[in-house]
């Protein structure tokens, strides 16, 4: 017998995160291989063609503004996303426990049942000479959704492509649970 799984048409990679962390440049540092110098509040919406991305399939990447848009904007773009990377600045500790109290909690609510992977991105890495990762694993024990976590820096381009290779591949190879224990009667 072939059992036949249905194929992802497409991957939408929704970024969110705090004022300020970077989304928008890391988006255009993927794009323009260079750190833009004067970065808009929000990127247009970016498809990738198949032929280009490491897995062959049409990739879609969304911006989001904390100026430019509204609570409801940004509550439909999380429904529609098919992997989400929450963005932090490592240098900001506000912004990293804001991943817990108010991003991660936010997804959970459209997407109850973890359907939806997230991939923790810590940015601008540059500015420090420490990593963040240790307390974000501690994050990845709380929240099932969390496929996996990176450090980079829209600035000096490191980490970004395969930042981007890990929000493909979260929704394309998940390695979270398909059935959570937890709800389970
Ligand atoms: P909002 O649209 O306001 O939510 O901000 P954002 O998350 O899109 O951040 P944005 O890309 O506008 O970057 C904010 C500031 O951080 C800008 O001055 C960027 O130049 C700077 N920045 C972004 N990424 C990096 C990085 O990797 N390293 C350094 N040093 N600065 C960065």
């Amino acid at each position: 017998m072939v059992v036949k799984l249905p194929l992802k048409r497409n991957v939408r990679i929704l970024l969110v995160g705090d004022r300020g962390v970077g989304k928008t440049s890391l988006i255009l540092s993927l794009v323009s291989e260079e750190f833009p110098e004067t970065v808009p509040a929000k990127a247009e919406e970016i498809t990738i063609p198949a032929d280009v991305t490491p897995e062959q399939v049409p990739t879609n990447i969304v911006d989001y503004s904390t100026i430019e848009q509204t609570d409801d904007q940004l509550n439909d773009q999380i429904k529609r996303a098919s992997v989400i990377c929450v963005v932090y600045a490592v240098d900001n500790d506000d912004s990293l426990d804001r991943v817990s109290t108010y991003w991660l909690p936010l997804i959970r609510q459209h997407h109850p049942d973890y359907t939806c992977p997230v991939v923790l991105v810590g940015n601008k890495i540059d500015l420090v000479d420490y990593s963040t990762i240790e307390g974000v694993y501690a994050l990845m024990e709380d929240y099932a959704e969390i496929e996996t976590c990176i450090e980079c820096s829209a600035k000096t381009l490191k980490n970004i492509s395969e930042m981007f290779y890990y929000a493909q591949k979260a929704v394309l190879h998940p390695t979270g649970p398909l059935y959570n224990v937890e709800k389970a009667d």
